[in-house]
């Protein structure tokens, strides 16, 4: 593959310094292409991350006829199709590195009435979907797996589906919003109890469309039935982006950073708990609401880290924020210990097992579990790393740079630009020595 050819070489050394905004939320990003679709009228989305999974999703409602216009400069413009007006996609929809494509959109067509097919890439082949496709089977969706319970995903034609009372067996978003975007079209209330607190950018949106949802604690109702309203839509940045920034100006001495715009729904800001445990000084600024989600500035400077035990009902919160948190770990003094993880062993890649191999090809003492990874502060070689086409272990790596002690080499970075285009040009603005080569 042509894209497993990118890769990063970054120079030891240097500091992050100045003011950014990273790119526009991704799971913001592809919900606001879903309900804009299924909306009466206009919608207008600011701020939209251009990166190829949420273009992947766009494109999917295009060729099921919907007419988007954009990003350009971060605004896409939908004119919305009603919530029965998508037509049934003449050709597998190609949704590449993304599971939330997936996941969201198996959700949502299952209860169309009408065939689709779903295909991914080689990683998103390969990851689990009877967690999304059992429960909507038991709406009275027809779904078909491969053997293995992966992409590509075969949806039927079925009668309408029935509401579900579903208590969700792991955490996720992703399940969640695929049954909550099927309960639009059920018969009757679909409720989702979650064992812990996913996201809910879900839930928000369709209250900033107008739909009624109604959560109590770890529980999330919706009736089917009702109609969505276009509407204006500004995305944050996203939190998961500027991760990579709030370890690297972290661990490099002489650094201050301000990061503008950051969404900080409290469902997404565990990296910052992990971080100001570890020691990190970084201050929540101009605190401000934008569409339905809380965001700030976040000023990062430099400080000591030391390690920690993370404790796990803080994992949920920084699910997508951990190779960027073992980096920390791998600059911090003494031992920093993750259980209750498991889930990252299903993510873009195994991200516990590639993370091990990449700490250790740099000299950091590691320790695999089943749910977690231990990691021993240390001092930083150079080396080679694979990212395994994993765009976050990729910009995760990139920042171990900063305090590493010779240069670093890491492959396959091309899917860096499913959630981050131009991270190598941001980054080398605020003082990240790196070169993408090509
Ligand atoms: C996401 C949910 C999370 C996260 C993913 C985005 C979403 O996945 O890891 O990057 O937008 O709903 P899970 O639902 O599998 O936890």
């Amino acid at each position: 593959m042509q894209g497993a050819q990118v890769q990063f070489h970054l120079r030891p050394g240097g500091r992050l310094t100045g003011c950014i905004r990273v790119p526009g939320d991704k799971s913001i990003s592809h919900r606001a292409v879903i309900l804009g679709s299924l909306a009466e009228g206009i919608t207008e989305i600011r701020g939209f991350l251009a990166g190829a999974d949420t273009l992947a999703t766009r494109n999917a409602f295009q060729q099921m006829g919907v007419p988007i216009w954009g990003p350009e400069k971060g605004k896409l413009r939908i004119q919305g199709v009603g919530m029965r007006g998508l037509r049934p996609p003449q050709a597998p929809l190609d949704l590449g590195n993304s599971g939330t494509a997936m996941r969201l959109l198996c959700g949502l067509l299952a209860g169309q009435g009408w065939e689709a097919v779903l295909v991914g890439d080689a990683s998103l082949s390969r990851r689990p979907m009877r967690r999304v496709t059992d429960p909507l089977v038991a709406m009275g969706a027809r779904i078909q797996t491969s053997a293995a319970g992966t992409a590509p995903l075969h949806i039927y034609p079925s009668s309408k589906l029935k509401a579900l009372h579903y208590a969700m067996p792991v955490t996720s978003a992703q399940v969640k919003s695929a049954l909550l975007l099927a309960g639009l079209y059920a018969e009757g209330e679909t409720c989702i109890t979650e064992p812990g607190p996913a996201r809910d950018h879900t839930e928000r949106m369709l209250e900033a469309f107008g739909y009624p949802v109604r959560a109590e604690g770890n529980r999330v109702c919706i009736r089917g039935g009702g109609q969505l309203r276009g509407c204006s839509l500004a995305v944050p940045a996203d939190i998961s982006s500027a991760a990579f920034f709030l370890v690297g100006a972290s661990i490099a001495p002489g650094s201050d950073l301000r990061l503008e715009g950051v969404g900080m729904n409290p469902t997404r800001t565990g990296i910052l708990h992990i971080l100001r445990q570890m020691g990190a000084d970084i201050r929540i600024e101009r605190e401000r609401e934008s569409g339905g989600e809380p965001i700030a500035d976040l000023r990062v400077r430099s400080a000591p880290l030391h390690g920690i035990e993370i404790p796990p009902a803080l994992v949920p919160l920084a699910i997508d924020e951990f190779p960027a948190i073992f980096i920390a770990a791998a600059c911090a003094e003494g031992e920093t210990i993750l259980r209750g993880a498991e889930e990252l062993r299903v993510k873009e890649s195994d991200r516990l097992q590639v993370m091990a191999e990449g700490l250790s090809e740099l000299g950091i003492a590691n320790q695999l579990y089943a749910d977690g990874i231990r990691i021993q502060g240390g001092e930083l070689g150079g080396g080679v790393v694979d990212s395994h086409g994993d765009h976050r272990i990729a910009m995760a790596f990139a920042m171990a740079a900063l305090r590493a002690q010779a240069p670093i080499r890491i492959r396959d970075c091309a899917n860096v630009n499913t959630s981050f285009p131009d991270f190598a040009a941001l980054a080398s603005k605020t003082g990240l020595a790196i070169q993408q080569i090509p």
